[in-house]
C-alpha cells in the first residue's frame, strides 16, 4: 500500500487544528497509520525541506517549522501521494480551491498548514526523517 508523510505544521497545531484535519483525512477514506507530536530541531527541517535550500525563503521556512510543535503522520491509501496533496491544495492557498485545507483555513503561503509529499521517492525520503524506525 501507498503510503506519504504528512506535517500538520506549527500553525495548525496552534490554532487547534490538529482534530479537523486529521478528520479530513479519515473522511477520505485513508489510515493514519503512524502519529507523533514534536518541535522540530533546525537539522531536522533543514533537511526535510533540503530541495528548497537555494530559494530566497529558506530561512524564513525553516524558522516556521521549528517556532513550536507540529505533528507528523504516515498516511496510508490507494494513490495516497497524489490524493493527500489535492486535499491539502495549492501552495498558495490564494490560489487553493475553497473546498481544500489550504483554502478552507490558511490565507498565507508561509503560514499554509500541512505540508505532504510530493512523490513516492519523497515520501519514503520524509518517512525516514520523521519516523526512523518506520523506514523501508
Ligand atoms: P509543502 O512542501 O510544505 O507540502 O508545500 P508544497 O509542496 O505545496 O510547496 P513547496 O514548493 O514544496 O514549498 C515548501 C513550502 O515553502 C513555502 N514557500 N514559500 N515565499 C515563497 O515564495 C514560498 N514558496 C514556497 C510554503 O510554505 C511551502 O509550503
Ligand atoms: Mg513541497
Amino acid at each position: 500500500m501507498e503510503r506519504t508523510l504528512v506535517l500538520l505544521k506549527p500553525d495548525a497545531v496552534e490554532r487547534r487544528l490538529i482534530g479537523r484535519i486529521l478528520a479530513i483525512y479519515e473522511e477520505k477514506g485513508l489510515n493514519i497509520t503512524a502519529l507523533r507530536m514534536l518541535k522540530p530541531t533546525r537539522e531536522i527541517a533543514e533537511v526535510h525541506y533540503q530541495e528548497h535550500r537555494d530559494k530566497p525563503f529558506f530561512s524564513e521556512l525553516v524558522a516556521f517549522l521549528t517556532r513550536g510543535k507540529v505533528c507528523a503522520l504516515i498516511i496510508e491509501g490507494e494513490n495516497v501521494v497524489k490524493t493527500v496533496r489535492k486535499i491539502n491544495g495549492a501552495t498558495d492557498p490564494a490560489e487553493a480551491e475553497a473546498g481544500t485545507i489550504r483554502g478552507r483555513f490558511a490565507l498565507s503561503k508561509g503560514e499554509n498548514l500541512v505540508h505532504a509529499s510530493d512523490s513516492v521517492d519523497s515520501a519514503e525520503r520524509e518517512i525516514a526523517i520523521w519516523f526512523p524506525g518506520l523506514a523501508d
